[in-house]
């Protein structure tokens, strides 16, 4: 029995040995075949859909960089040169320059800046630096109809017409400026200021009844958009010839000379009608402070173009 089952176990455990000699090879050839098969398919993936995802995203780069390059190379990159160029403004810089082929790029970039793309009156914006010697108020920049400059203050009977106000840094250098004339034996007079929304509401309509809008629009501001709510701006005469003739007395070719030591700009100039939207007024001045009047004079540019390359507060 004993034998028997010697015998019984040497083939059991022959036959078991060769059972696994043969199961090694085949476990290790599974082995490889699943590992190369892997492998493979690793491999084929790389090469079959990763590059194609990146050139995938590669293409729609290109073309985003393209679409913007295309529109600044329309405009010869220049706004590395302009240190004015608002980058949000690239659309309406390149559509203005297609409607004005004759224009350089520089003035393209100023004239959007000034608005000139858009519709003066119907395309507005309610205007920055309140009780500020920087606030624009023209066509597109409004005030609104409570707006009231802090500081008004009445200008001396020596030197205006009865109860003219004005924002009092703008008071003080007026009176300063009236005093130096006067020395001179010249005589400026202010005698239209600080006027309220309803007070223009007033003086439009009397206008239109008169002359109808669209002469009113070349001389007067809509209510809201005359410089003359921000107490900063003046009408002046000389207590002789009326107004409208102003440009024709001493005391405007002392103005030319002097105004600006004294904060005051011609806001309205003979050849910038384009720009401020109004008609050569020789009679109007507005007070931005000595520093800001010397620029303009200096570069002979209207107020629009220093707040559209300067100020830039768009
Ligand atoms: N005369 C100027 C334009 C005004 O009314 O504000
Ligand atoms: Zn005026």
């Amino acid at each position: 029995m004993i034998e028997l089952g010697d015998n019984m176990g040497t083939i059991v455990k022959k036959k078991i040995r060769i059972k696994w000699k043969n199961l090694i090879p085949v476990l290790i050839f599974t082995f490889l075949l699943v590992f190369g098969i892997t492998e493979i398919a690793i491999c084929i993936g790389k090469v079959a859909s990763s590059p194609k995802e990146k050139k995938v995203e590669v293409k729609v780069k290109k073309k985003k960089v393209s679409k913007n390059q295309a529109k600044l190379n329309k405009l010869n990159n220049i706004n590395k040169k302009i240190d004015y160029f608002n980058n949000n403004y690239i659309d309406r810089y390149i559509k203005y320059k297609n409607n004005n082929t004759n224009l350089d790029n520089e003035q393209i970039i100023k004239n959007v800046n000034m608005n000139l793309d858009l519709e003066p009156y119907k395309d507005t914006f309610k205007t920055k630096n309140l009780n500020t010697n920087k606030i624009l108020v023209n066509k597109y920049y409004y005030l609104e109809e409570n707006y009231e400059p802090d500081n008004l203050e009445t200008i001396s009977k020596q030197y205006a017409l009865e109860g003219m106000e004005l924002v009092r840094e703008a008071k003080e250098n007026f009176e300063a400026m009236a005093k130096a004339a006067q020395k001179e034996n010249l005589s400026i007079i202010a005698m239209s200021t600080y006027r309220s929304y309803n007070y223009q509401v007033k003086i439009y309509n009397q206008y239109v009844k008169a002359d109808g809008q669209e002469k009113v629009d070349t001389y007067s501001g809509r209510p809201g958009h005359s410089e003359h709510q921000t107490g900063l701006a003046v009408d002046v005469y000389n207590g002789k010839v009326n107004y409208t003739k102003f440009e024709s007395t001493k005391e405007f070719e002392w103005m030319k000379q002097n105004a600006e030591n004294y904060g005051f700009i011609l806001r309205f100039p003979k050849d910038k009608e384009n720009e401020t939207g109004y008609m050569y007024e020789s009679w109007h001045y507005r007070y931005v402070g000595k520093d800001i009047a010397k620029y303009i004079n200096k570069h002979n540019i209207s107020f629009e173009e220093y707040y559209a390359t300067k100020i830039k507060d768009w």
